[in-house]
């Protein structure tokens, strides 16, 4: 590298040291380097818009930048040690193919804005896919939860049984939360979708420029109201990493139940051995390595939305070098989002279930609601049921050996026909709360969530 090589040598008496070059060059900027072409290109035709090129150096700046385009996709394009970030190396490059007139392309633009437009035009697609993939693990999620059918399983808190539910409730949950996962990358999107192009350094240009005919090229939704807000501010990076974050916590947690269920003690379900690892040492491991990687994953996000905060934390207005280091950080979040969805959608869909029957102990709640329905106060009827669950615990009996007069002799309003409460099936057709555990709230949420999901598709 040599001081000619930077887009600011005619400022300097000496070229930049080795040791400054290394620590100060981006690399994981590269990334942007075809949205840092979409964006000259629709920067050269509002520049002959309004007059600031000829028509012909209009023409020939966008054939150059058009080569350069085709160089990037069939991934040729060199980026060089000397080339300082993407925006440098899109400069030396055209310079080679088109020559001086390359000189033009910077007309009314800094790299400040022009790497917020990358950027945005990344997230704004990156938002697209997640949304994509997102919507895909939640749909394979119903369909389990479809193919469950009257499969109970017992609701835990605490990691202790609760109440019995349909399968299809649990796998449903975790569904939900995926649904709230594509409509916050959605709402992220439109704060993305904004051009800062034409914001400059920091005050904008005294260039005649146009940056709404940049925006609509770009298919952006709107452009800057404020040209030192446009080129200082990354909330909308941050943002896009919470959004990761949350959806990485969601799917570790969904990867922790897959690791308990494929547990000898649960044994809840399977996967497919090509979703499934082997251990180097034990013959007769399979492992869910794709769920504890999930889980593992998302540490690393939390880390990259808290170092995108911190990085925001005290900055002066408006541009500082220290915000070349979001991109890496978001990138990161946003890869290991796109990497777990895959995996994990793949993983859940191999699933077979198979979870052993419920223990009656999950009526519990039952029995004491029937005595409210009868009068009781529900903190009486609490107690009734619990010292009659102390009893036989202490007995070594469980609710499905109670005698109808034991049940009777427990309270006086209990009825002997009380008894055919304590059996999980009955107790899930008892369920009344709308998205409650019951078949005919499962099969609802079925509807509702795959009617919620398709109204993101537009
Ligand atoms: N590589 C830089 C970044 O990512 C581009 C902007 C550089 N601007 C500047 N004034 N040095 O932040």
């Amino acid at each position: 590298m040599s001081q000619g090589s930077t887009l600011w040598g005619g400022r300097f008496e000496e070229p930049p040291d080795e040791a400054l070059w290394r620590f100060t060059v981006d690399t994981a900027d590269r990334r942007l380097l075809l949205d840092d072409l979409r964006g000259s290109l629709a920067h050269v035709r509002m520049l002959g818009a309004v007059g600031l090129l000829s028509a012909d150096e209009v023409a020939r700046l966008l054939d150059g930048l058009t080569d350069l385009q085709g160089e990037a996709e069939r991934g040729d394009f060199g980026i060089l040690p000397g080339d300082e970030d993407v925006h440098s190396a899109v400069e030396r490059r055209l310079g080679e193919r088109i020559g001086p007139l390359a000189g033009k392309l910077h007309t009314g633009r800094s790299r400040n804005d022009q790497v917020c437009l990358d950027l945005r035009l990344y997230l704004r697609r990156a938002a697209d896919r997640r949304v994509l993939g997102l919507r895909r693990l939640a749909a394979v999620l119903a369909d389990q939860a479809e193919a469950a059918g009257d499969v109970l399983v017992p609701a835990l808190t605490h990691l202790q049984p609760a109440q019995a539910v349909p399968l299809g409730q649990h796998l449903l949950a975790h569904a939900w939360m995926l649904l709230r996962d594509v409509e916050r990358f959605r709402e992220a999107r439109a704060r993305i979708d904004v051009s800062p192009l034409g914001a400059g350094a920091a005050g904008g240009s005294g260039l005649p420029l146009d940056p709404r005919r940049v925006a609509e090229d770009l298919g952006m939704a709107a452009i800057f109201d404020n040209s030192m807000d446009a080129v200082a501010a990354r909330d909308f990076v941050s943002e896009y990493a919470f959004c990761c974050a949350q959806a990485m916590v969601h799917l570790s947690r969904l990867g922790e139940e897959l690791v308990l269920w494929a547990s000898e003690p649960f044994g809840w379900a399977s996967y497919a051995d090509r979703y499934t690892t082997g251990s180097s040492a034990l013959p007769q491991k399979k492992n869910p390595d794709i769920a504890e990687l999930a889980r593992g994953k998302a540490a690393s996000t939390i880390g990259d939305l808290c170092g995108l905060l911190a990085l925001q934390k005290g900055l002066p207005l408006t541009y500082n070098r220290d915000l070349q280091e979001d991109k890496a950080a978001v990138f990161r979040a946003d890869d290991a989002l796109a990497g777990a969805l895959d995996a994990l959608s793949g993983m859940v869909a191999s699933a077979r279930f198979h979870p052993p029957a419920v223990s009656p102990w999950v009526t519990a709640l039952d029995l004491a609601e029937v005595l409210v329905m009868r009068g009781l106060p529900f903190r009486e009827a609490h107690g009734v049921v619990g010292a009659l669950v102390t009893r036989l615990v202490g007995q070594g009996r469980s609710p499905a050996d109670l005698q109808p007069a034991e049940l009777e002799a427990a309270h006086p309003l209990f009825e002997g026909a009380d008894l055919a409460l304590a059996e999980p099936a009955g107790s899930v057709a008892r369920r009344r709360t709308p998205g409650g555990g019951s078949m005919d709230s499962v099969r609802a949420q079925l509807g509702a969530l795959r009617e919620r999901l398709e109204a993101t598709r537009s």
